[in-house]
C-alpha cells in the first residue's frame, strides 16, 4: 500500500462523467492526499486523515504539488509509418488538405509507406509516439487502424495495437477504421469498397479479434465521414453492418462539411462523435439528447492553420457531453500532448482551465467506454494519475509547449519525468 500525501490540490473529478454546463466540476481536496493499493486507488481525502487512517502505507511526499487524473486521449490514429513533412509545405503554399488527399497524397500517402511496413517497424514508431504521450500525461489512448484499407494491412495494425498494449506502460483502447479513405483498388468506386467493407471486411476483422484478443471485447469502428470520402449513406451502410456484428461506433463528423454524422453517430447509438466543426444547431440538439460524447479535436484546425473550431459552448449550452482529444495522425496534427490541447481549448473553445481538464479527464474516458475504470480519482478505479511540476492545475492550460507533468502513476506504478 502507498500513501502520495502534501498534495496541494488534489483534483479527483469525482461523480462520473459532466454534461452540459456541469463540465469543470472538480472535486477539488486542498491539502490532500491518495492511497494506492497494487493498481487501484484506495481512498483519497484531506492531508492529516489519510495519513491518520494509513499509518503503515508507505509514503511518497508529494512536496506540495497538484494532482490530477491521468488524461485520456479518446482520438488519435497512433499506428503509421513515415511522415508528410512534404505535404505541410505545400499546405504553407496555398494547396487544401482536401485537394491534396483528392490527387492522392493525404491518407493514401501514409497507406502505402503503412503497406511496406513490417509490424515490427509500426511498432517501434507507435511505440515512441505512445511513449511520449505517457510522458505528457496520457495513461490511455485509443488508436485507430485506417492506413492500410486492406484485410492484411488493417489486421497488422490491430496486432500492433494489441502488442504495444501489453508491452508499453500506457494502456491502448482499439479502433478499427477501415473506412478513413478509399483505397486506390476501389479507385472511383466508393460503393464497391463501402460492399467490400460490409460484407468481407468486418467479418473478417471479428473473426481475427474472436482469435487473436484474449477475450478483450470488441474494437470500436469509425467512419470518416466527409464528402469526397465517405457519404452519409455509406457511413449508414458501414456503421449498421458493424452495430450488427457486434462492434461499438464512433464517428469522425463534420470536419469540412456538413453531411449530419453527428445526428447519425446519436440515432444509432455511437459512443462518441469527433470533430465536429461545422455541426449545425440541429445536430448539436440531436447528440445533446443522446449519451453519445462530443470530442472536439482543436489541434487539427490549429495543425491545419484553420480558424473554425468546434462550437463547444453551443454544445454545452445544450447540455451535451464534451471531451477532448488530439486527433494524433501525420496528416493534419501530429501532437502527442493533451497539454497543448487543454491550452488550445481554452482560446479557441472558450473553456475554462476546469472545463478543459474534466473534457480531457472523465469526460474523454466516457468517449471510449472506460468511465467506470479510469478519468477520475475515486476509491476502486484504477490507480492513474498526474503530480504535476506546480501547485496550481489551471498552470495545465495556462502555460504551454513544455511539459507540467512530474510523475505519471499509472495502475499504481510511478513513472517520473527528468528533471
Ligand atoms: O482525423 N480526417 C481523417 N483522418 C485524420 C487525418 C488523417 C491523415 O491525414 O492521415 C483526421 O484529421
Ligand atoms: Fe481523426
Amino acid at each position: 500500500m502507498k500513501i502520495f500525501h502534501n498534495i496541494s490540490q488534489l483534483i479527483t473529478l469525482a461523480g462520473g462523467p459532466q454534461r452540459g454546463l456541469q463540465l469543470g466540476r472538480l472535486g477539488m481536496i486542498e491539502q490532500g492526499a491518495v492511497v494506492c493499493e497494487g493498481e487501484n486507488i484506495l481512498a483519497a481525502g484531506g492531508n492529516e486523515e489519510m495519513l491518520e487512517r494509513y499509518p503503515d502505507a508507505e509514503r511518497v511526499d508529494l512536496h506540495g504539488r497538484a494532482v490530477v487524473p491521468g488524461f485520456v486521449d479518446p482520438h488519435t490514429h497512433l499506428i503509421w509509418a513515415g511522415d508528410r513533412a512534404n505535404e505541410f509545405e505545400m499546405r504553407l503554399q496555398g494547396k487544401s488538405y482536401m485537394e491534396i488527399m483528392a490527387a492522392g497524397g493525404g491518407i493514401l500517402a501514409t497507406l502505402t509507406a503503412t503497406r511496406n511496413a513490417s509490424l515490427e517497424q509500426l511498432m517501434e514508431e507507435a511505440r515512441s509516439r505512445g511513449d511520449t504521450a505517457f510522458s505528457y500525461g496520457t495513461t490511455t489512448i485509443e488508436a485507430k487502424t485506417g492506413y492500410g484499407l486492406d484485410i492484411e494491412t488493417e489486421l497488422r495494425q490491430l496486432e500492433a495495437i494489441l502488442e504495444l498494449d501489453r508491452t508499453a506502460p500506457i494502456e491502448i483502447v482499439p479502433t478499427y477504421m477501415g473506412a478513413h479513405a478509399i483505397p486506390p483498388e476501389y479507385k472511383g468506386n466508393p460503393a464497391g469498397y463501402t460492399r467490400f467493407l460490409c460484407e468481407e471486411a468486418l467479418p473478417a476483422t471479428k473473426q481475427w479479434w474472436l482469435e487473436h484478443a484474449s477475450g478483450r471485447p470488441l474494437p470500436f469502428v469509425d467512419v470518416f465521414c466527409e464528402a469526397g470520402v465517405f457519404e452519409i449513406e455509406e457511413t449508414r451502410e458501414i456503421l449498421s453492418a458493424a452495430k450488427a456484428l457486434g462492434f461499438p461506433l464512433k464517428l469522425h463528423a463534420d470536419e469540412f462539411e456538413n453531411l449530419g454524422g453527428a445526428s447519425l453517430a446519436a440515432e444509432l447509438g455511437a459512443v462518441s462523435a469527433d470533430h465536429l466543426v461545422k455541426t449545425s444547431l440541429k445536430d448539436i440538439a440531436r447528440l445533446a439528447a443522446s449519451e453519445t460524447v462530443a470530442v472536439s479535436l482543436p489541434g487539427t484546425p490549429f495543425g491545419l492553420a484553420q480558424q473554425e473550431y468546434t462550437p463547444a459552448k453551443e454544445i454545452l449550452a445544450a447540455d451535451g457531453y464534451l471531451a477532448l482529444a488530439t486527433d494524433l495522425n501525420p496528416g493534419t496534427t501530429w501532437n502527442e500532448s493533451m497539454q497543448f490541447i487543454q491550452a488550445l481549448a481554452c482560446r479557441y473553445l472558450k473553456l475554462t482551465p476546469a472545463q478543459a481538464l474534466a473534457a480531457s479527464t472523465i469526460n474523454a474516458a466516457k468517449a471510449v467506454a472506460l468511465e467506470h475504470t479510469v478519468g477520475s480519482i475515486e476509491p476502486g478505479k484504477q490507480a492513474d494519475f498526474l503530480v504535476l511540476t506546480t501547485p496550481d492545475y489551471r498552470n495545465l492550460s495556462y502555460r504551454y509547449g513544455t511539459n507540467q507533468v512530474a510523475i505519471v502513476v499509472k495502475k499504481g506504478d510511478l513513472y517520473p519525468n527528468a528533471d
